[in-house]
């Protein structure tokens, strides 16, 4: 998979990309992430990437012809599956949307700021646009890290145990069960007995009942589908 990421911010983005999991897949060249300054896209002296709003208000707004300049070289070396702009209006990330994206070849990610992009950027290039939460961040650079984040860890081969993505929460819409690790019992505090009983049946039918429970207490809309 390559991700492409167009950012005014690419110090602020790289990060996340240098460590643990994510740092891995790269070197392991199960990704490929790549990072474009809009401002290398931008002419005039200043360099400028926004511009005032028609009509009047608050805010500046990221205008088309950089985007374009930096959409159009990108799509004439490659055919993009998607190009997903990050925005709070758009539909919120998921465990669904984290799959979906994991099987595509090449995506790029635009990174929005100050007010936003000019809409016709949206309406010329855009194919999704995608929201981390009901908040408003200074900028799309956060969510694009956490939308690689929760896509480049389903990539097969990404995880060391193939079968530790599937058991996360969310995979089949429930939150995970409890998990415990050594000592046995901690402060008179006991891990339950049937994870001993070696017994895989019941240690699975033991999880899936704790799933479920967990689910319904704190995520009962999770179990409305
Ligand atoms: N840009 C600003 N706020 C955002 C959000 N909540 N999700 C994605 N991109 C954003």
């Amino acid at each position: 998979m390559r991700i492409d990421i167009i950012t005014v911010l690419p110090e602020l983005l790289k990060s996340p990309f240098e460590a643990s999991i994510l740092k891995r897949a790269i070197e392991a060249g199960l990704v490929e992430v790549h990072f474009h300054n809009l401002r290398d896209y931008a002419t005039g002296g200043y360099k400028s990437v926004d511009d005032t709003q028609f009509g009047g208000g608050a805010g500046m707004v990221m205008t088309i012809a950089p985007i374009d300049k930096c959409i159009s070289k990108l799509q004439k070396e490659r055919h993009y599956d998607d190009i997903i702009y990050m925005t709070p209006d758009g539909e919120q990330l998921n465990q669904s949307i984290a799959n979906q994206t994991s099987l595509k070849e090449n995506i790029i990610i635009l990174c929005g700021h100050y007010k936003g992009v000019d809409q016709r950027v949206r309406d010329k290039f855009i194919t999704r646009e995608i929201s981390i939460g009901d908040y408003v961040l200074s900028g799309g650079e956060l969510g694009a890290a956490v939308l690689c984040d929760s896509v480049i860890r389903l990539i097969p081969g990404v995880l060391g145990n193939e079968t530790s993505a599937l058991t996360d929460s969310f995979q089949d819409n429930l939150l995970a069960p409890p998990i415990y690790t050594k000592p046995r019992e901690y402060d008179g505090m006991k891990v339950p007995e049937v994870l001993f009983s070696g017994n895989f049946g019941e240690i699975e039918k033991w999880r899936e009942e704790q799933a479920y429970k967990r689910t319904k207490e704190r995520r009962p809309d999770l179990l409305k589908d």
